[in-house]
Parts: structure tokens; C-alpha cells; sequence
């Protein structure tokens, strides 16, 4: 753009100069140097002008991207520092689970305070996952209660993620809304809180992932699945094993992301790493038949 402008502007500055010197030889139009001196000096002028405005336009369409970004990034801060509307702490009361004559667990009770977080671990086939669908509500319990507050807990208030994440071949903006309307300023401030909005090509949101997800990292829908609860600001977090696929460096990225938001969130996992969950204030508890036993603070 800006050489054709260059070419565009030399052209027409010395053009007339060109023609009037042609003239001024074969004594047409009473031309003389003075007409051609005055006349040059008001191409130049024009031509300037001219030049100046491919050139900002080229400066207006190449930060278009840049310019949008700005706007999203100062809305960032607010989220990271305090959540607008501050939920109840999650009640669990003597919670037991009994599938198909199987005791799974009895009298469960738990506490998280808003802004709370712990991790619950213990080999696999314990009934961890079993507790965390007690808690979303996915399995009905045998015996007492979830609550937020005094309210029952119902799935508009909690994000569940699992290992696996659902995602289905479309724009990346429609696996995120869901269909449901969202503009591009929040959108854009979800991408950039879970750190894809740079990770992933121009124009992330109109990026196509692809049916077998292999344009998408295990990390990457990982933070897709978070970024669908950020949207909708949930402030309750129900994860599990969400890092079991992941190798250490995405696992602790993606805990490191989750582990500093205003968020409250229960972590089922197997490996954890006790130095990040003690940085962060994560409390760990031990998942036994017939309660949790916490660890540390
Ligand atoms: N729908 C079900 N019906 C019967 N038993 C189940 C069902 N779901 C899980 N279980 C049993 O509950 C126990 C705990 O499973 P789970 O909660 O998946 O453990 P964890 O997540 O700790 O590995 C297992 O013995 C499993 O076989
Ligand atoms: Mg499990």
C-alpha cells in the first residue's frame, strides 16, 4: 500500500511539471517558469495530503485488531481482583450415595467459603467422582443436602469439568456461547483471562476447531471448558481430573490459571503438586468412605 502510495506521489508531483515544461518550450498557453514553479509547489501540496491519507488509512486498518484488544484488556483487571457478585458458601450436609445396594460413601460434610478452593485425592475407584456428581446433582444423593447458602444448589450456579472436554466442530466463538449472546468484548476478555486470546491464531474467535480436536491442545480445551464458565460468570468450580491428561508444565498452567481466580472451586485429582497448593492456599483433603479428612491449609 505505501509503495503505491510512494509511486502514486512521485508520479503526480512531477507529472505536471513534466507537461508544463513541454508547453513552456513550444510557447503554448503563455507558460512561463513562474506558472511552473507555483504549479508544481500545488501538486506537491495535494499530493502530500493525499500520500498522508493512504498512509493513516494503512495505520487504521493494520491496529484494527490492536485498537480492539486495548479496550479488552482494561476490562480485565476488575475480574482478576474482586467478582461482581460474591455467592454463598457451598453447605454440604451428611451427604451419602448408595448405587445399586453399594454404600459408594456415607455422611460427607463439607464447607467451602466463596473464594475457597480445595483438592480432594485418594486412589481411584474411591468414590471421589461419585461425590462430585452428588455435589453437581448429576446423582441423586440417598441421604442430605447441597446447598449454596440456604438454596439448594441447582446447575446454573457451578461449571463442571471433567477430563473430557466437549467440544464440536465450529467456530471457536460458538463453542464458547453456545448460541447464547455474548458480545465480542466479553468473549475477547474470557480468551484473555485463560491466556488463549494470544496463544491462538488471528482472529481466535473465528478459528474452526476441528472435529477430532487435533487443531486444539489437551490444554488448550482444558481452558475452553473454564473460559465457558468465566463467560457465564460462575463462581464454582466443580473439576475433575482435568489435569489427567495433561503432562506437568500444561498441568501446572492450567492450575496455576484456575488456583488465582475469584473463584471457589472443589479439584478432584490424583497427582497434585503440594508446593503450588500451598502458594495458593489450596486446601487438601483426603476422600474416605466416611468423610474428608483435611490435610492442610
Ligand atoms: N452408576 C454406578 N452404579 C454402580 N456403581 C457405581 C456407579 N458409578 C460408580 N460406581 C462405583 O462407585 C465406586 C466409586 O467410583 P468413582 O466415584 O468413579 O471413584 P473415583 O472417582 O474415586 O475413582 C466404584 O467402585 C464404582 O464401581
Ligand atoms: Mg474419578
Amino acid at each position: 500500500m505505501q509503495i503505491i502510495a510512494g509511486m502514486f506521489a512521485a508520479l503526480t508531483f512531477l507529472g505536471p511539471i513534466f507537461v508544463s515544461l513541454i508547453f513552456a518550450q513550444k510557447h503554448l498557453f503563455n507558460i512561463t517558469p513562474s506558472i511552473i514553479v507555483t504549479l508544481s509547489l500545488i501538486a506537491n501540496h495535494i499530493v502530500t495530503s493525499l500520500s498522508d491519507i493512504t498512509k493513516f488509512q494503512t495505520s487504521i486498518q493494520s491496529t484494527r485488531i490492536l485498537r480492539k484488544f486495548e479496550v479488552v484488556n482494561e476490562q480485565i483487571l476488575p475480574l482478576k481482583k474482586k467478582h461482581i457478585n460474591r455467592i454463598p458458601s457451598l453447605i454440604v450436609t451428611d451427604l451419602s450415595i448408595t448405587l445399586e445396594n453399594k454404600r459408594i460413601f456415607s455422611h460427607i460434610n463439607l464447607r467451602l467459603n466463596p473464594d475457597e478452593k480445595i483438592l480432594i485425592t485418594r486412589k481411584s475407584g474411591v468414590g471421589k467422582t461419585t461425590f462430585l456428581k452428588a455435589i453437581a446433582g448429576i446423582i441423586k444423593p440417598s441421604s442430605g443436602s447441597v446447598k449454596l447458602g440456604k438454596a439448594f444448589l441447582t446447575p446454573a450456579d457451578y461449571t463442571y469439568i471433567s477430563q473430557n472436554v466437549w467440544l464440536f466442530s465450529d467456530t471457536l466463538r460458538n463453542n464458547l456461547t453456545l448460541f447464547e449472546k455474548y458480545t465480542d468484548q466479553e468473549l475477547g476478555m474470557v480468551l484473555k483471562e485463560v491466556g488463549l486470546w494470544d496463544e491462538l491464531p488471528n482472529d481466535p474467535l473465528e478459528m474452526i476447531i476441528k472435529e477430532d480436536h487435533s487443531n486444539i491442545s489437551g490444554g488448550q480445551a482444558q481452558r475452553i471448558a473454564i473460559a465457558r464458565g468465566l463467560l457465564r460468570k460462575k463462581q464454582l468450580f466443580l473439576l475433575d481430573e482435568i489435569t489427567s491428561s495433561l503432562d506437568n508444565e500444561n498441568s501446572d498452567e492450567i492450575r496455576k490459571l484456575i488456583y488465582s481466580l475469584p473463584i471457589s472451586m472443589i479439584e478432584i485429582a490424583h497427582n497434585y503438586d503440594a508446593t503450588l497448593l500451598k502458594k495458593y492456599h489450596v486446601k487438601i483433603a483426603r476422600f474416605e468412605r466416611n468423610g474428608l479428612k483435611v490435610e492442610k491449609y
